[in-house]
């Protein structure tokens, strides 16, 4: 009897454990560009920025708006309006901001 609720056991961590795993590597793009505020400039469908000078992202390239992300969270880009994001990317990461781009480029 044991022996089985031990199985069970290791079984229920091993379950746990690939979930926690799923979850840290698939995250929503969607969901991540609107509770990091990203929409706020660029508008809700990443195509209607507020300010007619703003970028539209729908549809753009992943690994380029990826390394756009990254240079104007360093200030390796800095030029036009870069100034008025720049605060804003101290709030995702290296993984978030892959995930945000993915998910542009599929719009
Ligand atoms: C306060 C307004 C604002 C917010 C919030 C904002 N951005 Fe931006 N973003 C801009 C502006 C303005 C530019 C264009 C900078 C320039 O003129 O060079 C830009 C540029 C970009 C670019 C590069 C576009 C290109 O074609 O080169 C990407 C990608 C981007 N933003 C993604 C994001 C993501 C993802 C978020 C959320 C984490 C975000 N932005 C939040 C204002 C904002």
């Amino acid at each position: 009897m044991k022996r089985i609720v031990n199985i069970l056991l290791s079984s229920a961590v091993l379950f746990l454990a690939a979930g926690a795993a799923t979850q840290a590597h698939a995250l929503d793009g969607a969901e991540l560009y609107k509770t990091k505020t990203c929409w706020s400039c660029h508008g809700k469908d990443a195509d209607t920025p507020i300010m007619p000078i703003y970028p539209k992202l729908a549809g753009q390239n992943s690994d380029y708006a990826y390394n756009q992300m990254k240079d104007i969270k360093s200030g390796a880009r800095s030029n036009g309006q870069t100034a008025a994001m720049k605060g804003v990317m101290g709030l995702v990461n290296d993984e978030e901001m892959r995930a945000i781009a993915d998910w542009l480029s599929t719009l």
